[in-house]
């Protein structure tokens, strides 16, 4: 028989660390009950310490989550780890990840202690992780840069300790497939008591081989993986889920192991992380980007009409993609409404909020004739995005583009109790609206990305705008859709300047 192979999804805490893609906590329980109907073993909630708001984030999943272990990352100190056992306190089943750095350049630098320091501190960890659960995680970040004799030195400890799962980190994406395998592989067979314990990897995308070392890990005996929804996560990313999970399954002659991974869950789950964390999935995205599965060029085209299989090692359907089904009309009442959004794992947390969402939906059905489950995930999404804390609020605009004539845009913006009115010129109609409201606003931010999606097919189909805007070293995602995709791009400015204003700060558990 297969073993099993933990899936350890990171999205929620790992993910959050991409630049703007913090969430709030309506947002993460959002994502969290797609995890669980995804079939994840391990939901990696946050990170309790950061800040109260993490804290609560963590604790309501907790209490939701039935088929998914909760978890609370730590750092390996008294404070971080009863943090995280307050807030997987009520969790079915809760799990306690702590780690500390046990690489020479991040002992010396950045923690200034002493290897004997380190381990006495991943011990004490443990003991206490010990007293709220049994499912204690140990991880040695930067386990990359360790030497091999100090991380079986840890490693042993902590096993005697009480850890169940032992993760190895390549914290800086820096291996490459061979040698993390063979790392690995001689802990597994030099650290006391390994069988007892699950062995874990978490492999970071710097050098684009997350995915890669985390399957050479899985080869040599690593039986969790931890990795993230569309590959989201600190810099350039954390092994990608859809992608280890597909491996794993297409080739099972390889790596005699199986996940518990619902893959027709896949692509719903993808297009929900990316909707709302604002961060759009490239088109040649493995598995999830929109041309993963088309075939364009005419021999391909011959071959998949003679057989499917001459160039498909995967269906489309298995991961998702036709789950894509017409939903609602502008002909649905609010009951058919209500028992989509909850088929889709939406609960909404008033009947005034069901009656907003249902208002909002039977605009955009007078606009477009289908809507979509994914229409329904951008409206929820924009639903809990205008709760942000609205300091700028659209009241109206107009755009006007007409060829020989330069584009101008008129907004009106509520401020408080006040309307404040703008007009302004620009290379387009998306381009003089933002002017526009930042004459408003004068917000003093920096632009690093505005990208449109359409969010389901068809000229009608809403366009789903993320903007990214940075101030003052904070970096944040706005999102809007819209079948106007002038005023998506106006609500997804606002969006991010909201969330600029509200300006919550947490700690980052690796600085
Ligand atoms: O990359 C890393 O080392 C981490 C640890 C906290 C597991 O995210
Ligand atoms: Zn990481």
């Amino acid at each position: 028989m297969a073993d099993k192979l933990i899936i350890f999804d990171t999205t929620l805490r790992d993910g959050e660390q991409s630049p703007g893609a913090s969430m709030t906590r309506e947002e993460k329980i959002r994502i969290a009950r797609q995890l669980e109907k995804l079939g994840a073993d391990v939901i990696e909630a946050g990170f309790a310490a950061a800040s109260p708001g993490d804290a609560d984030a963590i604790k309501s999943i907790a209490r939701i989550i039935e088929r998914s272990a909760v978890c609370s990352l730590a750092r390996a100190n008294e404070r971080d780890v009863r943090a995280a056992g307050e807030a997987i306190g009520p969790a079915r089943s809760g799990r306690i990840h702590t780690f500390i750095a046990t690489s020479p350049i991040h002992m010396e630098k950045k923690l200034r202690m002493t290897p004997d320091q380190v381990v006495e501190n991943a011990v004490k960890a443990v003991k206490l992780a010990l007293e709220y659960t049994d499912d204690v995680e140990f991880s040695a970040e930067d386990a990359v840069r360790s030497e091999m004799d100090f991380l079986v030195r840890v490693f042993d400890a902590v096993i005697l300790a009480g850890a169940k799962t032992l993760n190895v980190p390549d914290t800086v994406g820096y291996s490459i497939p061979a040698l993390w395998g063979e790392r690995i592989r001689q802990l597994i067979e030099r650290v006391p008591g390994s069988d007892k314990v699950v062995w874990s990897t978490h492999c970071h995308n710097d050098l684009g081989m997350a995915v890669a070392n985390s399957l050479a890990a899985v080869m040599n005996g690593a039986r969790q993986v931890e990795c993230t929804i569309n590959g989201l996560g600190e810099r350039a990313g954390n092994a990608s889920l859809e992608e280890i999970v597909m491996a794993v399954k297409t080739r099972r002659d390889v790596f005699q192991c199986d996940s518990r991974i619902d893959t027709t869950q896949i692509v719903p789950t993808s297009k929900l992380v990316s909707s709302i964390t604002g961060y759009p999935v490239q088109p040649n995205k493995a598995i999830v980007g929109a041309n993963a599965f088309a075939h364009e060029s005419g021999i391909h085209q011959d071959g998949m009409i003679k057989h499917r299989e001459t160039y498909e090692i995967m269906r489309a359907e298995d991961v998702g993609w036709s789950t894509n089904k017409l939903t609602l009309g502008k002909l649905s009442g609010r009951n058919a409404f209500r028992t989509r959004l909850q088929e889709l794992g939406i609960v909404l947390e008033s009947e005034e909020a069901l009656n907003t969402a249902f208002a909002h939906f039977k605009d955009l059905a007078d606009r477009k004739s289908e809507i979509f489950d994914e229409d329904l995930q951008a409206l929820v999404t924009e639903e809990a995005a205008a709760h942000v804390s609205e300091h700028y609020r659209l009241v109206s605009m107009r755009a006007h583009s007409e060829t020989g004539e330069p584009p101008s845009a008129r907004v009106v913006l509520g401020i408080g109790g006040h309307e404040h009115v703008a007009e302004a010129k620009g290379g387009g109609p998306v381009d003089a609206t933002l002017k526009a409201i930042d004459q408003i606003a004068q917000s003093g931010t920096e632009l690093l990305l505005f990208s449109v999606n359409n969010i389901t097919s068809g000229t009608d189909a809403q366009g789903e705008v993320t903007v990214r805007l940075s101030r003052g070293g904070r970096i944040v995602n706005g999102q809007g859709a819209d079948t106007d995709i002038v005023v998506a791009s106006a609500k997804a400015y606002l969006n991010a300047l909201n969330k600029l204003h509200a300006g919550a700060e947490r700690a980052h558990p690796q600085v």
